[in-house]
């Protein structure tokens, strides 16, 4: 099951959960709304660090959140700022996204509204855990 609420709604609610990222060095206070498979939502925030390599994004609080209530498939991951930036996960969270099967990453557009994506065309070719087993089982 998909999300019952719509795109926007999704985008709304990210940017709403992103008021209350710790983000004092770059100020870029981004949310992240998780709607796992039976439609039960998770969010998070970028959580930041004086030693900047230490930092959480948005994306990665809010899957370890739902992966600790027992999630293992998620159907959507939805982002937003307060400043209303409209930018992609990162490279680095696209890699947990492919793990627990995320099948669409919702962003806010340039124009204001939410824009839908397949993870596949944000995550080509991804290493996943289908490869580890094909080497665990061996020729
Ligand atoms: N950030 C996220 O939370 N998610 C992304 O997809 C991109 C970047 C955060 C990390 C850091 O706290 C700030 O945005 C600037 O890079």
């Amino acid at each position: 099951m998909s999300s019952p609420r719509s795109p926007d709604e999704l985008v709304a609610t990210a940017r709403r959960v992103a008021t209350g990222a710790y983000a004092p060095y770059s100020k870029f206070h981004v949310g992240a709304v998780v709607v796992a498979q039976d439609g039960t939502e998770y969010t998070g925030v970028n959580v930041e660090n004086a030693a900047y390599g230490s930092t959480m994004c948005a994306e990665a609080t809010a899957i370890g959140t739902a992966v600790s209530a027992g999630v293992r498939k998620i159907d959507t991951v939805a982002v937003g700022t307060v400043e209303g930036a409209d930018h992609y996960p990162c490279g680095n969270c696209r890699q947990p996204m492919g793990e627990f099967g995320v099948e669409r990453v919702i962003v806010k557009g340039a124009d204001g509204k939410a824009r839908v994506h397949a993870l596949a065309d944000l995550l080509a070719h991804t290493f996943g855990p289908d490869d580890l087993v094909e080497h665990l089982e061996g020729p």
